[in-house]
């Protein structure tokens, strides 16, 4: 593979990287190639190998990485980081024993997040998501998926999916989701066709006539909407070629991951409650399951995922914050894989490809980003640590000493 005579050509050369590549195609742990090398030319990767099997080379820039460990980028491919407020009070009222659909019932919950957004202006919203991404993007983030669904009208549905767009300034890819059946909104109470109306009928058409969704979400739940309801909001997307994707199963069992699967989802997540049908339905069709332990943590549910039979199934399982101001005002990547793995049993490579390779794949990205690949996106993080289980080991003391988006290494204070 080594062109002899004529010197290899980089824009930067990291040189003795240990390097947890995520390639499956690589049979060690991790996929990993110790003591290595990786190339990066007009922001791809365009060599890995062994550091002994580097030979001649030119590069404009040389980084000796001196035994540190890289990783793909990480993609955080289930967020609602756009929002208004936060609901600190809700959390000691569920500390004081009263459960999330208690206060969502009560017009609390979403709801309150759907009030503060709806005041905010798009200038402040910006400026405030802006500010909680920096955690991410200190954690190596360099994807992350950003729904909308705290506007459930026009204006402020439109507002939200425009500041998910503008967060590509702050040097991170955004994949953005369409989540207007997310709740019922108050001007809607006890009218809940009417706003799947408004949803399929105009919203959808409107925000795919403005391109500002990548994909379609939903929420299926005694809380939210029924699998009848969502059926309609995906024959919607489809009829705009929109992929989807969905909040399933995460309460209770409604035959949502089922719906997903039929739709040709890309994920289905949550999935506390989904039975092996479910999940077989999911395996045929190719979904990704995506795992938040950060909302199963913080709403002290018993009932964990059956991770179990996603293995036996052969079905992807994608980790993501699920960062929101209810049920995971989480900002810390690395925390969701330390909860993977202490809570729901992953192994510390499967957590790690959950937010990296499989992330990927459920944003429908799987060729651009997500392994340490040639062809893909440089896209990077490099970590002062010994082994890549202290990703998921340490809590609170791990931040990446480089991180790397499209080849390039920009400040982000
Ligand atoms: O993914 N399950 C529904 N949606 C969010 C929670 C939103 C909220 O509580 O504000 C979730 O957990
Ligand atoms: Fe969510």
């Amino acid at each position: 593979m080594t062109q002899k005579n004529k010197p290899l050509e980089f824009d930067t050369l990291f040189i003795n990287a240990n390097l947890a590549t995520m390639d499956p195609n690589i049979d060690a742990p991790y996929g990993a190639i110790e003591n290595g090398a990786l190339g990066v030319k007009d922001g791809r990767i365009t060599w890995i190998s062994k550091m002994c099997d580097l030979l001649d080379f030119e590069g404009e820039e040389i980084l000796d990485c001196e035994g540190d460990w890289m990783t793909p980028g990480l993609v955080d491919c289930h967020t609602h980081i756009v929002f208004g407020g936060n609901r600190a009070q809700e959390f000691e009222q569920r500390l004081n024993g009263v459960s999330y659909a208690e206060i969502a019932n009560a017009g609390g919950g979403i709801l309150s997040t759907v009030k503060a957004t709806r005041e905010m202006n798009s200038q402040d919203l910006y400026q405030e998501t802006s500010t909680r991404l920096i955690d991410f993007l200190y954690q190596g983030v360099t994807t992350i998926e950003v729904k909308s669904g705290y506007g459930l009208d026009m204006p402020t549905e439109i507002k939200m999916l425009e500041v998910a767009r503008r967060l590509t300034e702050d040097h991170v890819r955004v994949r953005t989701t369409f989540l207007g059946a997310h709740a019922l909104p108050p001007e809607y109470k006890d009218r809940p066709d009417d706003y799947i109306d408004l949803v399929c009928d105009e919203m959808i058409p409107k925000i795919a006539e403005l391109d500002l969704a990548d994909a379609v979400d939903g929420f299926c739940e005694n809380m939210a909407f029924s699998p009848a309801q969502i059926r309609r909001v995906f024959e919607a997307a489809k009829k705009y070629a929109l992929p989807v994707k969905l909040h399933a199963e995460q309460l209770s069992n409604q035959g949502g991951a089922k719906l997903a699967a039929e739709f040709g989802a890309l994920s289905a997540d949550h999935l506390e409650y989904i039975d092996e049908d479910g999940v077989k339905a999911m395996a045929k069709a190719g979904t990704v399951a995506v795992l938040l332990p950060g909302a199963f943590y913080y709403l002290k549910e018993t009932q964990k995922p059956p991770v179990d039979l996603f293995r036996k199934y052969g079905v992807p399982m994608a980790l993501a914050t699920d960062c929101n101001p209810g049920s995971s005002p989480i900002t810390s990547p690395l925390l969701i894989l330390n909860m993977a793995c202490t809570l729901f049993g992953f192994t510390p490579e499967e957590a790690l490809a959950g937010m990296t390779r499989v992330g990927a794949q459920a944003l429908g990205l799987k060729t651009e980003t997500g392994t340490l690949e040639m062809g893909k996106s440089a896209d990077l993080a490099i970590w002062g640590i010994e082994h890549p289980a202290e990703l998921c080991y340490w809590v609170g003391d791990v931040a990446t000493g480089y991180r790397i988006f499209k080849g390039e290494d920009k400040k982000y204070e």
